[in-house]
């Protein structure tokens, strides 16, 4: 799990708000995760430390030059140790002390030595919240790198209805987890390319009615086969997450069928990706489940293949074809293509069945091919992730297929470091 053994630091300050942060801390330990809070002394007219060490099981931390505590210098200690560091609800006072290094309570000292991600959820009176000091002052954490949590609307506990009510303890807890979610990938610049006229990925990711989209990869494709110029990110849709898109629709059926006569048709999907290659650390294809001209393509372009089956007896059986296919454009057309692994999607730990497909995969091509470690669960909150067009890691973060996913981007990703070690070596 996602949270499991991760250092979260809660910061609580003198709002009214300050009672929420007890379900917050509760779910978080409840998640297996080590959690510290750390009050302002004004934050205690508000709500005792002992309900906070009850939940947690930790010292709740009030005092800078308090004597009895387990670490060395304590603030430093706990800075070190900090996977994400969260004030909730975070003061208009803290906000101003926090943007200006200010460091003269445990909480806004601790803060200041923290190098974690940090995000702070603002609570206060609405004349207080849009008051232009605290409004730059929240500017300028942000221009630090700081996350901030809009406050919502409602009604506020002064008797006033507006902004600066801090949201639910639900959404403070998806703060948290975003902020932890895939650390692998971070500082990678990832393409996803629709290669499948079916759409799922382009659908998938919120786009759901790909027909009405101006441009997706058959128009590019097209531009490849006219020798016709293409933009600088030309099409390329930007999700949310952090991920680009390159969308497909029904159209890219018609490209299937004019790849037939096209001079270097195996190439084109390659060619195109050429133009864009250099932006990105990492291009991931999502093929049709067939093995047309499409998937040739996408077979001729790639490096690398992550094969998906599911945990039932036809998918298995289709592999061999998919192998023989694999072979033969290695050998013809992208030597360096290589199997990453087998990966089982959709398992039904529940029944035997889904275990003997497992088992009989790993028999019959675990010598040849990595079947993965990681198996993908069968779950309906991914199918609801779909419906929604967010990532399973936005929409059920703390669930057994984000868990499942995270796990395989580090195999994926420890397959690529010994690869390039192995090749590192090769060309000393
Ligand atoms: C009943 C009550 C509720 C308060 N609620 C808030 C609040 O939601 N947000 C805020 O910025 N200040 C609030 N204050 C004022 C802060 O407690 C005050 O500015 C204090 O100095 C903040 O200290 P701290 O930032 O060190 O915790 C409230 C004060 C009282 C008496």
């Amino acid at each position: 799990m996602l949270l499991k053994g991760k250092h979260i630091v809660l910061g609580v300050t003198g709002s009214i708000a300050a009672y929420k942060i007890a379900s917050l801390a509760s779910m978080l330990v409840k998640k297996q995760a080590d959690v510290t809070v750390i009050m302002t002394p004004n934050a205690t007219n508000f709500i005792n430390p002992i309900t906070f060490e009850s939940l947690t099981g930790n010292k709740c931390l009030v005092d800078t030059f308090d004597r009895n505590f387990q670490f060395q210098v304590e603030h430093v200690a706990l800075a070190k140790l900090a996977d994400v560091f969260l004030v909730a609800p975070a003061s208009a006072n803290v906000i101003a002390k926090a943007a200006h290094g200010i460091a003269d309570d445990m909480l806004t000292t601790t803060l200041l030595a923290c190098q974690c991600p940090k995000i702070f959820a603002p609570a206060m009176n609405t004349r207080m919240y849009e008051n232009p000091i605290v409004q730059d002052n929240i500017e300028k954490l942000k221009g630090y790198g700081m996350e901030m949590i809009t406050p919502s609307n409602g009604y506020l506990a002064c008797g006033d209805t507006g902004a600066g009510k801090m949201p639910e303890p639900e959404t403070l807890f998806e703060a948290i987890v975003k902020a932890l979610a895939p650390k692998d990938l971070a500082g990678k610049k990832v393409l996803v390319v629709d290669a499948d006229p079916q759409a799922s990925l382009s659908i998938s990711l919120g786009h759901h009615q790909p027909d009405t989209l101006p441009v997706t990869l058959s128009d590019m494709m097209g531009k490849v086969l006219t020798d016709q110029p293409i933009a600088p990110g030309e099409g390329i849709l930007h999700h949310p997450e952090g991920v680009d898109l390159m969308p497909a629709n029904i159209e890219l059926s018609g490209m299937e069928v004019s790849l037939v006569n096209a001079m270097s048709r195996e190439t084109i999907l390659r060619q195109y990706l050429d133009t864009v290659r250099r932006q990105y650390t990492h291009i991931l294809i999502d093929c049709q489940p067939s093995l047309g001209m499409l998937t040739i393509n996408a077979l001729a372009a790639a490096n690398r293949i992550i094969i998906p089956v599911l945990a039932e007896y036809l998918p298995a059986k289709g592999l061999e074809q998919l192998l023989q296919t694999v072979g033969r454009v290695r050998r013809q057309i992208n030597p360096k293509l290589q199997i990453d692994g087998i990966l089982l999607a959709m398992v039904d730990n529940r029944t035997n069945f889904a275990k003997e497909i497992g088992a009989l995969l790993r028999e019959t091509y675990g010598s040849a091919i990595k079947v993965f470690a990681t198996e993908i669960p069968h779950s309906v909150r991914a199918k609801e992730a779909s419906a929604v067009g967010k990532s399973i890691y936005a929409h059920d973060p703390t669930g057994k297929v984000a868990a499942a996913y995270e796990n395989l981007t580090k195999e994926v990703l420890r397959i690529e470091r010994q690869r390039d070690k192995r090749r590192a070596e090769i060309g000393r």
